[in-house]
């Protein structure tokens, strides 16, 4: 067969492959940065509500738990919003006539609910539940990342898919002692001092070493909780 191709075409074949590669690649790379970019996911916008909720002040400032309002999270899926009653057991004595907390008075007086717009969405598709995650050491500021410090709240994280599995994959990185899952000040233990009285204040036992980093302090608290990682990334954990 005569020879069709010349020699140069297979360079200009070659090229074209290679450039064509190289544009995927880009296009990938540069999808998945923009996928996982606040932009896109929203992180960091919060949404309209009918009343200006601050967890800086009522966290931070007064130091109230966050049971105190979402006192679902350790016994179901959802962790809830105050219904106005709550509100009411402090703004029926103070800020009484502030313009603000109009909507809770309404809400409360009328006995209607206060629609709030959801700051965390996951698609339907995805199961979750807070009790789990909260009932094994996994803390609140792991996935809503500086809700204290919020004047107005917004998402921190994007709750994609390969974030979810970063930490399902690795427990041991991002898990802390049960008491301390409703701290938002909590840190990993810096010395062999702070490490022991971690350990000492909750109550847990270990062998041999004292752990010396987030590492070890993790594959014990794993252990003992009885976290079994090697399911944790089947798709059927998220999608049933
Ligand atoms: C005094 C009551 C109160 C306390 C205490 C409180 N919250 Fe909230 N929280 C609310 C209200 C009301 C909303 C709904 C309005 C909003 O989104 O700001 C809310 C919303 C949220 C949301 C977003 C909900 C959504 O739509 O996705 C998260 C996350 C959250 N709170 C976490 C916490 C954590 C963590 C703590 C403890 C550090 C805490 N809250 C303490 C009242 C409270
Ligand atoms: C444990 C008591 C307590 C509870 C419960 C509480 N608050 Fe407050 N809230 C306060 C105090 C104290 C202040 C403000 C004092 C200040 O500014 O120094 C305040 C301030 C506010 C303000 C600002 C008012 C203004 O005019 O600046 C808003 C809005 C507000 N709270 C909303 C809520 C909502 C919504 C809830 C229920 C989810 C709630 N609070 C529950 C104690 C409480
Ligand atoms: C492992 C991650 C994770 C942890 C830990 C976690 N949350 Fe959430 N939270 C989420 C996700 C994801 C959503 C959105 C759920 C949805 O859309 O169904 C959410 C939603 C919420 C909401 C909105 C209402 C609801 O029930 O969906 C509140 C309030 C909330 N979280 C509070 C808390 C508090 C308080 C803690 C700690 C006690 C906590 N969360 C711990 C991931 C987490
Ligand atoms: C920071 C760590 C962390 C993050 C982030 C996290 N998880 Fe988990 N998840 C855990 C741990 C730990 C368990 C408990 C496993 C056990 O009990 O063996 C768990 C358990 C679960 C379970 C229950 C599994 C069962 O056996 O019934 C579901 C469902 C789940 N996670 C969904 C999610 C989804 C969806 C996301 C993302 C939106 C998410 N998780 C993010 C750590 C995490
Ligand atoms: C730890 C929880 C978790 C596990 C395990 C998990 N997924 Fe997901 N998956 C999610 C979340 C969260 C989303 C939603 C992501 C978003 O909205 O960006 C998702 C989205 C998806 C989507 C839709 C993608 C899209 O872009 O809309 C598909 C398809 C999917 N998952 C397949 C799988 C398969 C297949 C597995 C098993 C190999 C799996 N998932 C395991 C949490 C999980």
């Amino acid at each position: 067969m005569a020879q069709v191709f010349k020699r140069y075409h297979n360079t200009v074949a070659r090229a074209t492959i290679g450039g064509g590669l190289l544009a995927l690649i880009a296009l990938i790379l540069g999808g998945s940065s923009i996928t996982r970019s606040p932009w896109w996911t929203r992180a960091g916008e919060p949404p309209d509500q009918p009343v200006p909720f601050s967890h800086k002040h009522h966290y931070e400032e007064l130091g109230i738990d966050c049971r105190y309002c979402h006192w679902s999270v350790t016994k179901s899926a959802q962790a809830g919003i105050p219904p106005a009653e709550v509100c009411m057991t402090c703004h029926s004595q103070i800020w009484t006539n502030s313009p603000l907390l109009q909507p809770i008075r309404d809400s409360y007086q009328k006995d209607q609910p206060l629609v709030w717009n959801k700051v965390n969405d996951l698609p339907e598709f995805v199961y979750f539940d807070h009790s789990i995650h909260v009932n094994k050491g996994i803390g609140c500021n792991e996935c809503h990342v500086g809700i204290e410090k919020m004047q107005l709240t917004a998402k921190s994280q994007p709750f994609a898919m390969w974030w979810c599995l970063n930490c399902h994959r690795n427990p041991e990185k991002y898990i802390r002692p049960k008491g301390e899952v409703f701290n938002m000040y909590y840190q990993v233990p810096r010395t062999e001092a702070e490490m022991r009285a971690l350990l000492e204040k909750h109550g847990i036992q270990w062998e041999g070493r004292l752990p010396r980093n987030q590492e070890e302090l993790g594959a014990l608290l794993v252990k003992q909780y009885n976290i079994h990682k090697e399911q944790l990334s089947d798709c059927s954990v998220c999608h049933r």
